[in-house]
């Protein structure tokens, strides 16, 4: 397995909490990083993100090691976060390079810092163990949508966990009843590529779609390919064996009861009406209009145990077997 350079090594594990899969989640969006540190929450821990001289993000404690001020107060001064209640400093692996009142840096002066990766406009940050288990996201559509296609970013709020979001996709029996997807929908798994790596294609070949959609001519066979880790999925949208659209989804708890669902839309500038700028603003709305849909659905439901089911169901059960495997500690 390669992993992307990461920076950072935990003094000690971070655990996750209780039923959330060790993973990659978004600590902040890439362009609000800057000079001024910024507070913000992932998987319950308060951190401070900030950029080191040498550019790279730093995802930190966000309270002060010396006496708890809160970092985002401080600035970022000759490379280091500068704490603003005494002047610390700290560089981008958590060491204390300076503490102006004393005569030297106290011995084991340092801040937490986690493992971090900056890649497809977010800071991402590694929760559940000391070392990260599998690599952030791969999405090369983005980069080549900066030049030949369509895109949107989105972010999502929600009270439902991370898992919940993430099995929506494998819940075949929702689709007709939730997003008007009708069809004679059938979902195959694929052959297993790697431990962090569970994927499926829900497939129909006589498709209805909702409106606007069932306007577009020559609808027929629809694909959706699921491929999901334990905290991000990538997802692929094909209408006749031709990529639809190209979707990243990472789904990032913060504090208990609030998750994030942060990704983008990328939809290649093909020739014909699925290419077309139509195609695409009746796309986005159709995924609006169909997340805002799950989302109700999971303002107030409830957990279960999955004990009552049918065959339907085979979809979300997996996923939760797999997600199982990635919660609680790592035990090396
Ligand atoms: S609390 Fe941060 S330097 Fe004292
Ligand atoms: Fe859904």
């Amino acid at each position: 397995m390669s992993l992307a350079p990461v920076r950072g090594q935990p003094p000690r594990d971070l655990e996750a909490p209780r039923g959330l899969a060790r993973g990659w989640y978004v600590a902040e969006r890439s362009a609000r990083v800057g000079g001024r540190p910024r507070a913000t929450v992932v998987a319950g821990t308060e951190v401070v993100v900030w950029r080191a001289g040498d550019g790279a993000a730093v995802v930190m404690d966000r309270f002060c090691p010396h006496q708890g001020a809160a970092l985002e107060l401080g600035r970022v001064v000759d490379g280091a976060l500068r704490c603003a209640f005494h002047h610390w400093r700290f560089d981008g692996e958590g060491t204390c390079v300076a503490a102006p009142a004393t005569r030297r840096v106290p011995r084991g002066a340092s801040a937490r810092v986690h493992p971090s990766w900056e890649g497809l406009g977010y800071v991402w940050t590694w929760v559940g163990s000391a070392v990260p288990e599998y690599p952030p996201p791969d999405f090369p559509h983005l980069e080549r949508s900066a030049r030949s296609g369509r895109r949107y970013r989105f972010a999502f709020e929600t009270n439902a966990t991370a898992r919940r979001v993430l099995e929506n996709g494998f819940d075949l029996p929702h689709f007709p009843v939730v997003h008007g997807i009708a069809g004679d929908l059938r979902l195959t798994w694929d052959a297993e590529e790697d431990k962090h790596t569970i994927g499926a294609r829900i497939i129909t070949d006589s498709i209805t779609l909702p409106p606007p959609l069932d306007r577009a001519p020559g609808l027929g066979r629809l694909c959706l390919h699921l491929r999901s880790t334990p905290s991000y999925q990538v997802l692929t949208f094909e209408l006749d064996d031709r990529p639809m659209a190209h979707e990243l989804l990472a789904v990032t708890p913060t504090a208990e009861g609030a998750t994030t669902m942060h990704g983008w839309t990328v939809m290649p500038r093909t020739g014909g009406l699925l290419g077309s700028a139509p195609a695409f603003w009746a796309y986005r709305l159709q995924h609006w209009w169909g997340t805002r849909a799950d989302l109700r659905i999971y303002r107030d439901a409830e957990e279960t145990d999955g004990s009552v089911n049918t065959s339907d169901d085979e979809g979300v059960l997996r996923f939760r077997q797999f997600h199982r495997g990635w919660t609680g500690r790592v035990t090396e």
